[in-house]
């Protein structure tokens, strides 16, 4: 290739890809407030409430979906989680609210009261530190093995339960049931 052919080739692509750009953001200009109103209101529909199939989660393992632009937590928790969960003296938490919104205000935080079923194998909530709002980390982390949030040191126990650290409250249960394989939220 002689030196005027690589010049060109090189002032082809630049003019290419000038070309290109312009296209796009002339594009993207015309699709925005298309875009833009109809975000609101179709947001809302998809995600007010949504049905999650959790027959894929073996025990011990934890399913995160985003709901309402917040991560949820779905935990199929093993047997040693709920003994421990259940082993606790209520008297010892920080927060003595079950904070489960399927069960009102002032509930207190034992292990039955915020799992979803009798047997507790199924613990959903938002996973959002109630600090700050980081987002725990989980799989038995923390020095209560459940979830532990890195921003400024919250421990959570494997009910979610706020044990140490500057986290004031436990991790919120949000309104869920069961429909078959399925749980809803919201
Ligand atoms: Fe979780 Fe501060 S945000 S400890």
């Amino acid at each position: 290739m002689s030196h005027v052919d690589e010049h060109e080739g090189t002032r082809r692509d630049f003019l290419y890809y000038a070309t290109g750009g312009a296209g796009a953001v002339a594009a993207g200009a015309a699709v925005w407030p298309l875009v833009n109103q109809m975000n609101p209101s179709a947001d809302v529909q998809a995600l007010s409430s949504i049905r999650v199939d959790v027959s894929g989660v073996e025990t011990g393992t934890q399913l995160t979906v985003k709901w309402l632009g917040k991560p949820v937590f779905i935990r199929r928790r093993t047997q040693e989680e709920i003994d421990a969960a259940r082993a606790v003296d209520l008297s010892a938490l920080p927060d003595q609210i079950a904070r489960n919104e399927n069960l009102g205000d002032a509930v207190e935080a034992s292990d039955e009261n915020r799992a979803m079923d009798e047997s507790g194998e199924w613990l959903v909530m938002m996973g959002v530190c109630t600090h700050l709002g980081c987002v725990p980390l989980g799989d038995g982390a923390g020095d209560f093995g459940g979830w532990f949030c890195p921003c400024h040191g919250s421990h959570y126990d494997t009910a979610g339960r706020i044990r140490k650290g500057p986290a004031p409250e436990n991790l919120p249960v949000p309104v869920a049931a069961f429909d078959g394989d399925e749980i809803v939220l919201g």
